[in-house]
Protein backbone atom coordinates (compact mmCIF):
# COMPACT_ATOMS: atom_id res chain seq x y z
CA UNK A 1 0.00 0.00 0.00
CA UNK A 2 1.30 3.29 -0.72
CA UNK A 3 2.27 5.85 2.31
CA UNK A 4 -1.10 7.92 1.66
CA UNK A 5 -3.01 4.78 1.79
CA UNK A 6 -1.17 3.70 4.90
CA UNK A 7 -2.16 6.88 6.55
CA UNK A 8 -5.46 6.54 5.76
CA UNK A 9 -5.42 3.06 7.36
CA UNK A 10 -3.90 4.23 10.56
CA UNK A 11 -6.12 7.06 11.21
CA UNK A 12 -9.47 5.89 9.65
CA UNK A 13 -9.55 2.56 10.69
CA UNK A 14 -8.41 0.48 14.03
CA UNK A 15 -6.22 -1.63 11.77
CA UNK A 16 -4.26 -4.98 12.48
CA UNK A 17 -1.21 -4.77 9.85
CA UNK A 18 0.54 -8.07 8.23
CA UNK A 19 4.15 -8.14 8.69
CA UNK A 20 6.56 -7.44 5.84
CA UNK A 21 6.58 -11.40 4.90
CA UNK A 22 2.79 -11.72 5.07
CA UNK A 23 0.49 -14.00 6.61
CA UNK A 24 -0.52 -17.46 5.93
CA UNK A 25 -4.17 -18.19 5.36
CA UNK A 26 -4.04 -19.75 8.59
CA UNK A 27 -2.89 -16.62 10.12
CA UNK A 28 -4.85 -14.62 8.48
CA UNK A 29 -7.81 -16.47 10.12
CA UNK A 30 -6.52 -16.26 13.01
CA UNK A 31 -5.63 -12.47 12.93
CA UNK A 32 -9.15 -11.80 12.45
CA UNK A 33 -10.48 -13.92 15.05
CA UNK A 34 -8.13 -12.66 17.63
CA UNK A 35 -9.25 -9.05 16.84
CA UNK A 36 -13.02 -9.28 16.12
CA UNK A 37 -11.96 -8.05 12.93
CA UNK A 38 -15.09 -6.99 10.37
CA UNK A 39 -13.07 -6.12 7.39
CA UNK A 40 -10.18 -7.34 5.37
CA UNK A 41 -8.14 -5.93 2.61
CA UNK A 42 -6.54 -8.89 0.27
CA UNK A 43 -5.10 -9.10 -3.01
CA UNK A 44 -5.39 -11.45 -5.89
CA UNK A 45 -2.15 -13.50 -4.25
CA UNK A 46 -4.73 -15.02 -1.87
CA UNK A 47 -6.60 -18.21 -3.16
CA UNK A 48 -9.87 -16.85 -1.55
CA UNK A 49 -11.77 -20.07 -2.24
CA UNK A 50 -14.35 -22.21 -0.80
CA UNK A 51 -12.32 -23.69 2.16
CA UNK A 52 -10.89 -20.22 2.73
CA UNK A 53 -14.35 -18.57 3.11
CA UNK A 54 -15.81 -21.39 5.01
CA UNK A 55 -13.66 -20.73 7.72
CA UNK A 56 -13.81 -17.20 7.86
CA UNK A 57 -15.43 -16.11 11.26
CA UNK A 58 -19.56 -14.34 10.87
CA UNK A 59 -18.09 -10.99 12.78
CA UNK A 60 -16.65 -10.15 8.72
CA UNK A 61 -18.51 -8.27 7.03
CA UNK A 62 -16.63 -7.23 4.03
CA UNK A 63 -13.55 -8.22 2.08
CA UNK A 64 -12.16 -5.92 -0.18
CA UNK A 65 -9.54 -7.01 -3.00
CA UNK A 66 -7.39 -4.69 -4.33
CA UNK A 67 -7.66 -5.58 -7.82
CA UNK A 68 -9.87 -5.90 -10.79
CA UNK A 69 -10.03 -9.24 -11.68
CA UNK A 70 -11.50 -11.66 -9.05
CA UNK A 71 -10.60 -15.13 -10.55
CA UNK A 72 -9.18 -15.60 -7.23
CA UNK A 73 -12.47 -15.78 -5.52
CA UNK A 74 -15.04 -18.48 -4.86
CA UNK A 75 -17.97 -15.86 -5.99
CA UNK A 76 -20.50 -18.58 -5.29
CA UNK A 77 -18.94 -19.40 -1.87
CA UNK A 78 -18.94 -15.49 -0.61
CA UNK A 79 -22.50 -15.47 -1.53
CA UNK A 80 -24.00 -18.07 0.21
CA UNK A 81 -21.64 -17.09 3.29
CA UNK A 82 -23.19 -13.40 2.91
CA UNK A 83 -20.12 -12.05 2.53
CA UNK A 84 -19.66 -8.92 1.11
CA UNK A 85 -16.99 -8.78 -1.56
CA UNK A 86 -15.47 -5.58 -3.18
CA UNK A 87 -12.86 -4.99 -5.84
CA UNK A 88 -11.82 -1.91 -7.66
CA UNK A 89 -12.54 -1.70 -11.13
CA UNK A 90 -12.12 1.82 -13.13
CA UNK A 91 -9.43 2.78 -11.34
CA UNK A 92 -6.62 0.94 -12.98
CA UNK A 93 -7.51 1.34 -16.91
CA UNK A 94 -4.85 3.75 -17.77
CA UNK A 95 -1.90 2.06 -15.60
CA UNK A 96 -2.77 -1.14 -17.35
CA UNK A 97 -3.86 0.19 -20.75
CA UNK A 98 -0.17 1.45 -20.55
CA UNK A 99 1.73 -1.61 -19.75
CA UNK A 100 0.56 -3.33 -22.31
CA UNK A 101 1.64 -0.86 -24.94
CA UNK A 102 4.19 -0.78 -23.11
CA UNK A 103 5.10 -4.55 -23.76
CA UNK A 104 3.74 -4.44 -26.71
CA UNK A 105 6.87 -1.31 -28.08
CA UNK A 106 9.00 -3.51 -26.18
CA UNK A 107 8.48 -6.72 -27.40
CA UNK A 108 8.12 -5.69 -31.01
CA UNK A 109 11.43 -3.12 -30.70
CA UNK A 110 13.29 -5.84 -28.50
CA UNK A 111 13.85 -3.70 -25.76
CA UNK A 112 14.91 -6.38 -23.49
CA UNK A 113 17.54 -7.07 -25.93
CA UNK A 114 18.66 -3.89 -26.42
CA UNK A 115 18.86 -3.06 -22.80
CA UNK A 116 21.18 -6.42 -22.38
CA UNK A 117 23.69 -5.86 -24.80
CA UNK A 118 24.09 -2.42 -23.74
CA UNK A 119 24.88 -3.35 -20.07
CA UNK A 120 26.95 -6.16 -21.70
CA UNK A 121 29.05 -3.52 -23.44
CA UNK A 122 28.17 -4.43 -27.06
CA UNK A 123 30.23 -1.36 -27.84
CA UNK A 124 29.25 -0.80 -31.53
CA UNK A 125 28.50 2.92 -32.86
CA UNK A 126 25.54 2.26 -34.95
CA UNK A 127 24.05 -1.75 -35.88
CA UNK A 128 22.79 -1.45 -39.26
CA UNK A 129 21.69 -4.85 -39.32
CA UNK A 130 21.61 -5.79 -36.26
CA UNK A 131 18.41 -6.57 -33.71
CA UNK A 132 15.80 -5.52 -36.26
CA UNK A 133 12.16 -5.23 -34.59
CA UNK A 134 9.14 -4.80 -36.19
CA UNK A 135 6.98 -1.61 -36.71
CA UNK A 136 4.32 -1.09 -34.45
CA UNK A 137 2.89 2.48 -36.08
CA UNK A 138 0.12 0.72 -39.16
CA UNK A 139 -0.12 -2.76 -37.67
CA UNK A 140 -3.20 -4.07 -36.84
CA UNK A 141 -3.74 -4.82 -33.21
CA UNK A 142 -6.01 -8.00 -32.12
CA UNK A 143 -7.58 -7.46 -28.40
CA UNK A 144 -9.01 -9.78 -26.63
CA UNK A 145 -12.04 -8.68 -24.31
CA UNK A 146 -12.76 -4.97 -24.90
CA UNK A 147 -14.02 -4.34 -21.59
CA UNK A 148 -12.56 -1.03 -19.70
CA UNK A 149 -8.58 -1.60 -20.00
CA UNK A 150 -9.06 -3.06 -23.64
CA UNK A 151 -11.17 0.13 -24.54
CA UNK A 152 -8.13 2.10 -23.11
CA UNK A 153 -5.35 -0.07 -25.34
CA UNK A 154 -7.56 0.28 -28.34
CA UNK A 155 -7.32 4.50 -27.78
CA UNK A 156 -3.87 4.19 -27.41
CA UNK A 157 -3.61 2.41 -30.42
CA UNK A 158 -5.23 4.89 -32.71
CA UNK A 159 -2.58 7.39 -31.90
CA UNK A 160 0.25 4.61 -33.43
CA UNK A 161 -1.94 4.49 -36.93
CA UNK A 162 -3.05 0.83 -35.81
CA UNK A 163 -5.73 -0.67 -37.37
CA UNK A 164 -7.65 -2.31 -34.53
CA UNK A 165 -10.24 -5.46 -34.29
CA UNK A 166 -11.68 -7.09 -31.32
CA UNK A 167 -13.01 -10.01 -30.48
CA UNK A 168 -15.80 -9.75 -27.04
CA UNK A 169 -18.30 -11.78 -25.53
CA UNK A 170 -20.90 -9.26 -27.33
CA UNK A 171 -20.02 -6.38 -29.32
CA UNK A 172 -19.76 -2.70 -27.33
CA UNK A 173 -21.95 0.41 -28.51
CA UNK A 174 -20.02 2.11 -31.18
CA UNK A 175 -19.19 5.47 -29.07
CA UNK A 176 -17.08 2.23 -27.00
CA UNK A 177 -15.09 0.58 -29.69
CA UNK A 178 -13.09 3.55 -30.28
CA UNK A 179 -12.86 2.74 -33.76
CA UNK A 180 -12.29 -0.98 -33.59
CA UNK A 181 -13.60 -3.47 -35.21
CA UNK A 182 -15.57 -6.49 -33.63
CA UNK A 183 -15.36 -10.11 -34.29
CA UNK A 184 -17.87 -12.25 -33.11
CA UNK A 185 -15.99 -15.40 -34.16
CA UNK A 186 -12.26 -15.31 -32.43
CA UNK A 187 -10.95 -17.25 -35.34
CA UNK A 188 -12.15 -14.65 -38.29
CA UNK A 189 -10.18 -12.01 -36.24
CA UNK A 190 -7.21 -13.68 -35.64
CA UNK A 191 -5.42 -13.82 -39.39
CA UNK A 192 -5.63 -10.44 -38.55
CA UNK A 193 -3.91 -9.71 -35.34
CA UNK A 194 0.00 -8.63 -36.86
CA UNK A 195 -0.35 -7.67 -32.38
CA UNK A 196 -2.37 -9.85 -30.15
CA UNK A 197 -3.17 -8.33 -26.70
CA UNK A 198 -5.40 -10.24 -24.33
CA UNK A 199 -7.53 -8.02 -21.70
CA UNK A 200 -10.27 -11.03 -20.98
CA UNK A 201 -10.95 -11.91 -17.01
CA UNK A 202 -9.38 -15.05 -15.82
CA UNK A 203 -12.02 -18.42 -14.83
CA UNK A 204 -13.08 -21.37 -17.22
CA UNK A 205 -14.88 -19.17 -19.87
CA UNK A 206 -11.31 -18.37 -20.94
CA UNK A 207 -8.99 -20.33 -19.94
CA UNK A 208 -6.21 -21.34 -22.52
CA UNK A 209 -7.93 -19.33 -25.60
CA UNK A 210 -4.41 -18.97 -26.82
CA UNK A 211 -3.32 -22.40 -27.40
CA UNK A 212 -1.65 -24.26 -30.53
CA UNK A 213 -4.62 -23.76 -32.92
CA UNK A 214 -5.43 -20.28 -32.15
CA UNK A 215 -1.86 -19.16 -32.38
CA UNK A 216 -1.47 -21.42 -35.78
CA UNK A 217 -3.93 -18.74 -36.76
CA UNK A 218 -2.12 -15.42 -36.14
CA UNK A 219 0.47 -14.25 -38.96
CA UNK A 220 3.62 -15.91 -38.76
CA UNK A 221 6.20 -12.91 -36.79
CA UNK A 222 2.97 -11.97 -34.54
CA UNK A 223 3.76 -10.61 -31.06
CA UNK A 224 1.45 -11.57 -28.52
CA UNK A 225 1.31 -9.69 -25.36
CA UNK A 226 -0.60 -10.75 -21.95
CA UNK A 227 -1.36 -8.22 -19.41
CA UNK A 228 -4.42 -9.81 -18.09
CA UNK A 229 -3.89 -13.59 -16.60
CA UNK A 230 -1.61 -16.51 -17.61
CA UNK A 231 -4.58 -18.57 -17.70
CA UNK A 232 -5.57 -17.71 -20.74
CA UNK A 233 -2.51 -18.89 -22.64
CA UNK A 234 -1.42 -22.40 -22.89
CA UNK A 235 2.60 -21.43 -21.97
CA UNK A 236 3.91 -24.60 -23.76
CA UNK A 237 2.20 -23.77 -27.12
CA UNK A 238 3.55 -20.12 -26.60
CA UNK A 239 6.70 -21.20 -26.29
CA UNK A 240 6.43 -23.71 -29.01
CA UNK A 241 5.47 -20.83 -31.13
CA UNK A 242 8.14 -18.52 -30.23
CA UNK A 243 10.85 -20.97 -30.54
CA UNK A 244 9.59 -21.83 -33.84
CA UNK A 245 9.52 -18.21 -35.41
CA UNK A 246 5.85 -18.40 -35.29
CA UNK A 247 5.75 -15.49 -33.10
CA UNK A 248 8.25 -12.71 -33.35
CA UNK A 249 7.74 -12.11 -29.69
CA UNK A 250 6.01 -12.00 -26.61
CA UNK A 251 5.54 -9.20 -23.90
CA UNK A 252 4.30 -11.09 -20.46
CA UNK A 253 3.10 -9.22 -17.61
CA UNK A 254 1.60 -12.30 -15.98
CA UNK A 255 2.14 -16.66 -16.05
CA UNK A 256 0.23 -19.47 -14.95
CA UNK A 257 3.02 -20.40 -12.32
CA UNK A 258 2.91 -17.01 -10.55
CA UNK A 259 5.24 -15.41 -8.46
CA UNK A 260 7.64 -18.50 -10.34
CA UNK A 261 6.83 -17.87 -14.05
CA UNK A 262 8.09 -21.24 -16.15
CA UNK A 263 11.80 -20.74 -16.21
CA UNK A 264 11.88 -20.79 -20.03
CA UNK A 265 10.35 -17.98 -20.83
CA UNK A 266 13.48 -16.59 -19.22
CA UNK A 267 15.99 -18.18 -21.89
CA UNK A 268 14.24 -16.78 -25.00
CA UNK A 269 15.82 -13.67 -25.92
CA UNK A 270 12.17 -12.95 -28.05
CA UNK A 271 10.30 -12.69 -24.31
CA UNK A 272 9.86 -9.69 -22.33
CA UNK A 273 9.10 -10.35 -18.97
CA UNK A 274 7.27 -8.28 -16.22
CA UNK A 275 5.81 -9.26 -12.85
CA UNK A 276 2.05 -8.58 -12.78
CA UNK A 277 3.15 -5.31 -12.94
CA UNK A 278 0.12 -3.37 -15.05
CA UNK A 279 -1.07 -1.30 -12.45
CA UNK A 280 1.90 -0.29 -10.21
CA UNK A 281 2.37 3.20 -10.72
CA UNK A 282 1.99 4.97 -7.49
CA UNK A 283 -1.36 7.12 -8.44
CA UNK A 284 -3.49 4.19 -9.17
CA UNK A 285 -2.47 2.08 -6.43
CA UNK A 286 -3.39 4.68 -4.11
CA UNK A 287 -6.37 5.12 -6.13
CA UNK A 288 -6.77 1.48 -5.88
CA UNK A 289 -6.04 1.74 -1.89
CA UNK A 290 -8.53 4.00 -1.72
CA UNK A 291 -11.08 2.24 -3.25
CA UNK A 292 -10.94 -0.76 -0.98
CA UNK A 293 -10.96 1.41 2.15
CA UNK A 294 -14.20 3.45 0.76
CA UNK A 295 -15.71 -0.25 0.36
CA UNK A 296 -14.91 -1.16 3.66
CA UNK A 297 -15.91 2.13 5.78
CA UNK A 298 -19.04 1.56 3.82
CA UNK A 299 -20.07 -1.43 4.72
CA UNK A 300 -19.17 -0.83 8.08
CA UNK A 301 -21.01 1.83 8.29
CA UNK A 302 -24.23 -0.14 7.50
CA UNK A 303 -23.84 1.75 3.60
CA UNK A 304 -24.53 -0.76 0.23
CA UNK A 305 -20.39 -1.35 -0.95
CA UNK A 306 -19.84 0.82 -4.24
CA UNK A 307 -17.92 -2.33 -6.26
CA UNK A 308 -19.56 -5.40 -5.29
CA UNK A 309 -18.56 -8.24 -6.97
CA UNK A 310 -21.84 -10.05 -6.27
C1 LIG B 1 -5.85 -6.86 -11.11
O1 LIG B 1 -6.18 -5.78 -10.63
O2 LIG B 1 -6.67 -7.73 -11.42
C2 LIG B 1 -4.39 -7.11 -11.25
O3 LIG B 1 -4.12 -8.02 -12.26
C3 LIG B 1 -3.82 -7.59 -9.94
O4 LIG B 1 -4.28 -8.85 -9.68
Amino acid sequence: MTDPVMERIRSEFDAILPPAAGLTPDEVIAAIKNHQAEGLLFTSGTKFDASFIERLPSHLKVAATCSVGFDHIDVAAAKARGLVVTNTPDVLNNATADMAFMLILAACRRAGEYDRVVRDGWGKFYGMHEFLGTEVSGKTLGIIGMGRIGQAVAQRARGFDMKVVYHNRSRLPAQFEAGATYFEKLEDMLPQSQILTLHAPGGAETSEIVNRDTLALLPRGAVLVNTARGTLVNEEDLIAALNDGHLFAAGLDVFKGEPKPDARFASLPNVVLAPHMGSATFETRTAMGNRCLDNVAAVLAGRPASDPIW
